[in-house]
């Protein structure tokens, strides 16, 4: 083994039992998670296992040049980190994009490229995806300051210092998850909101990860030996069902077809693990109270595990991602050279048709793309086509242009095809 191999693994290694570690209970959360989303997700999608994914993460070398949040290879980007922000489409185009790029490091680095079969590219994208699902651990020392700028300190008090008017802040167990918190605060809200608009204080707002910092802080000053209370991943099965019965769904689709009140939660942009998604929702506080008021509505309060489900749902939804448009798709199939080599009318015989795919999942296009990536990369290099690049909606929209293709006889031609949907 060179020294460069034994490096590698022992990056790979570091890397293994980060996971393991990070926190132990992520990955066994990820399992609850697996285990709730699989008979509901993966009956009519690709929906892959994250947990497979993550051994094939390791096993097929992709640790060895990427680190997972700092642990790991350091050749390519570090995927725990800015990669995977929205959906499916956006790891998949990810890797679609950089994979002549990465194929020359693997040539460079002997590293085999890795070829999937089965749901394995699935698996691997739940992987990614499932990464922010749970918080970066956050700073409580820049909780802490976060704690007077924002103000709480007025009227809270923690470890001895704030205000009286409200509850102490320093009671909770340490072990308490930070949805728990991110529950108290929305519950008080109407409460507390009260409070700060007599005291003229604005309603803070939460950016980045000053949630999760701030919450770090509470918890760092929280009870030792309290009655511990496990992290829970939350079950998106409940939250399907508390999204209709906390009302959400008068105001609010996630990726559907009629506008309402509130903003689509699919289509909003919602960065971060599912305690920042809680925050976002905090910061629409005024916009939301007022909706509701104007439908005669009462704020919903929830109670044990209720905003964890919920927000458990609103995350797992997301993975779809905005449905494609096939119109749409059928120019960015000619648009990106797609239809020089894969003709629709099945002429020329330099790529397969590919109507064949319009029964199969978007992850199992994807795997065959990602499979025959560098015969296609030889076959454009020869014919000086440039490696086509795709926004991860511009994949979408592809994809469902390929799925309805092979549903109708005739060529797609010209703007033969029904709207989407
Ligand atoms: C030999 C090293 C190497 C291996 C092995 C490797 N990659 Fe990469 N990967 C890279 C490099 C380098 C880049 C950045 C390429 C570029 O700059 O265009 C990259 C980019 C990516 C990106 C896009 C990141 C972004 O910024 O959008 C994704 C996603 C990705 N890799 C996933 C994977 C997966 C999944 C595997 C395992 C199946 C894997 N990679 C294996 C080196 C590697
Ligand atoms: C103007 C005063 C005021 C400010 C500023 C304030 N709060 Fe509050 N907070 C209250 C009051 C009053 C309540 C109790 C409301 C009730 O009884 O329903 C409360 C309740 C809470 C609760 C629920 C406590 C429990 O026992 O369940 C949390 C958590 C909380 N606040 C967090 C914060 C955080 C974090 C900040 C700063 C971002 C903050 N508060 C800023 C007045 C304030
Ligand atoms: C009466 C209508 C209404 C109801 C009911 C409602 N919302 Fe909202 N929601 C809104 C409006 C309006 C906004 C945007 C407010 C703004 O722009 O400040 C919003 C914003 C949000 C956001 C922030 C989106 C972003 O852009 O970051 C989240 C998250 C959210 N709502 C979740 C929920 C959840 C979860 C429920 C159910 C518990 C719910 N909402 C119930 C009207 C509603
Ligand atoms: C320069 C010619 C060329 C271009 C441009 C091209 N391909 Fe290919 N494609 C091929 C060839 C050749 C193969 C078969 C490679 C092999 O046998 O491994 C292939 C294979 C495929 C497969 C696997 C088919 C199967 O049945 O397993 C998919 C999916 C695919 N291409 C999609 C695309 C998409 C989407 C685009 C546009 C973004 C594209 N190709 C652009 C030449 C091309």
């Amino acid at each position: 083994m060179s020294e460069k191999d034994a490096m590698d693994e022992r990056l790979a290694c570091r890397t293994i039992s980060e996971l393991r570690r990070w926190p132990a209970r992520g990955i066994a959360a990820t399992l609850v998670l697996v285990f709730f989303v699989a008979p509901s997700m993966a009956a009519d999608s690709g929906f892959g296992d994250p947990v497979e994914g993550q051994a094939i993460f390791q096993s097929k070398g992709c640790v060895r040049c990427h680190a997972v949040r700092g642990a790991g290879g350091r050749i390519g980007p570090d995927l725990g980190r800015k990669v995977v922000q929205s959906s499916f489409y956006e790891i998949a185009s990810g890797m679609w994009n950089h994979s002549p790029a990465m194929g020359e490091r693997m040539e460079e680095f002997k590293v085999a490229r890795p070829y999937f079969e089965g749901t394995e590219l699935a698996d691997v994208a739940a992987f990614l995806y499932f990464l922010k699902y749970f918080d970066e651990p956050g700073d409580p020392r820049i909780g802490q300051t976060l704690f007077t700028e924002k103000h709480c300190v007025r009227c809270h008090r923690v470890a001895g210092q704030g205000g009286e008017m409200a509850p102490r802040l320093d009671t909770l167990p340490r072990t308490v998850s930070p949805l728990r918190i991110a529950q108290d605060l929305w519950n008080h809200g109407a409460a507390m909101v009260t409070a700060m608009e007599m005291q003229g204080l604005d309603v803070p707002t939460f950016q980045d990860s000053e949630i999760i910092d701030l919450l770090a802080y509470l918890r760092n000053q929280g009870q030792r030996g309290a009655t511990a209370e496990f992290q829970s991943a939350g079950d998106p099965e409940k939250g399907r069902s508390l999204f209709q019965t906390k009302a959400c769904d008068r105001c609010h689709a996630i990726f559907g077809s009629q506008a309402k009140l509130g903003p689509d939660l699919g289509r909003v942009e919602l960065r971060g693990s599912v305690t920042q998604i809680a925050g976002g929702m905090w910061n629409h506080w005024s916009g939301m109270a007022q909706a509701m008021q104007s439908l005669g509505m009462r704020q919903p309060e929830f109670q044990g595990e209720e905003l964890a489900d919920l927000f458990a749902y609103i995350f797992i939804a997301r993975y779809e991602g905005q449905p494609g448009d096939p119109d749409r798709g059928e120019n960015v199939y000619r648009m990106k050279g797609c239809a020089i080599c894969h003709r629709p009318d099945r002429k020329g015989e330099i790529g397969p048709p590919l109507v064949e795919m319009s029964s199969e999942p978007k992850e199992s296009v994807v795997q065959k793309m990602w499979n025959h990536a560098p015969q296609m990369w030889e076959r454009m290099r020869e014919r000086q086509v440039p490696w086509p690049r795709l926004e991860p909606g511009e994949l979408a929209d592809m994809l469902s242009f390929l799925a309805t293709e092979g549903t109708e006889e005739s060529t797609p031609a010209e703007g033969g095809e029904g709207p989407s949907r």
